[in-house]
């Protein structure tokens, strides 16, 4: 199969267009520390808290020595999962990770292009991350682990300090309902998270279709500092890529895309 040869073909999916009143506005110290106070308190993680639900040692039947992992299963002795995963993470190859990959068309396609590179990929939702280990193992893909926790639990616990080189968040849920702010992944803490995780001159890239979520983006990643201003260019990082579900359904409905990149300082 060439490069260029798609991995999936495309299915027009049932996007809905969305409410477009993304509201946000500069965070008051209130703002800033509540939410932290969520964050510590573990509110908002997708699925509720993994310490919180029975079993959560063990790892699913059909993920063991599958190329699949959870923060709080690594140590299932019944796989060689745990093993596996940390001992590609202690090797010196570069690693990048996607957060909500949805059907995992860009990052199916990035470990195609990448083999050298180890990718890490986050989907809460466990059936697309079942379909999404299928189609990795369709495609003999061997660079490529899937995991189906909230990243924002899993990060930290599974992955050091400057480990990655880069982070993309593609077309990240919104979540307009002021009663679902918290599960938004876009906050003071999870600027954190992602600078700890960065190395200095990794990659933040971000895209969305609703372009306030990315103008609140850029106003979080500036507030941090530990990032530069976005910055065009760095698109040549990336290189040429298969679209996402959601970046397909824009492409399709004339839906201006905002892109972001950002460097860590
Ligand atoms: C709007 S969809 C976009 C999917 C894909 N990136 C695309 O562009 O087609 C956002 C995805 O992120 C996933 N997601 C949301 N919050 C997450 C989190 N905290 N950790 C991992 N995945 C998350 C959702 O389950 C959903 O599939």
């Amino acid at each position: 199969m060439s490069e260029s040869t798609p991995l999936l073909n495309y299915h027009a999916a049932s996007f809905s267009a969305g409410r477009m009143d993304f509201a946000w506005e500069e965070l008051s110290e209130e703002a800033r520390a509540q939410a932290y106070a969520d964050w510590e308190a573990g509110k908002g993680l997708i699925g509720g808290d993994p310490r919180r639900r029975p079993n959560s040692h063990l790892l699913p039947a059909w993920g063991i020595d599958r190329p699949f992992f959870r923060a709080l299963a690594l140590d299932d002795a019944r796989g060689q999962n745990g093993d596996r995963l940390r001992a590609l993470l202690a090797s010196d190859r570069p690693a990048e990770a996607e957060i909500g990959f949805g059907r995992g068309d860009f990052l199916l396609d990035r470990a195609r292009r990448h083999p050298d590179t180890l990718f890490l990929g986050y989907e809460t939702k466990t059936k697309a991350t079942r379909l999404c280990l299928q189609r990795i193992e369709r495609y003999a893909i061997d660079n490529l682990w899937l995991s189906d926790d909230d990243c924002r639990f899993n990060l930290p616990r599974v992955i050091d300090d400057g480990r990655l080189d880069m982070v993309h968040v593609l077309f990240p849920d919104p979540w307009w309902k002021e009663q679902h702010r918290v599960k938004r992944l876009f906050s003071p803490p999870f600027v954190d998270l992602l600078a700890a995780k960065l190395q200095p001159g990794g990659l933040l890239h971000f895209k969305s279709d609703v372009q306030e979520y990315g103008e609140l983006v850029a106003y979080l990643v500036a507030q941090h500092g530990a990032f530069s201003a976005h910055d065009p260019s760095l698109a040549a990082r990336i290189g040429e890529f298969a679209a996402t579900h959601r970046e397909h359904w824009c492409i399709r409905h004339n839906r201006p895309v905002y892109t972001y990149y950002f460097a860590r300082r």
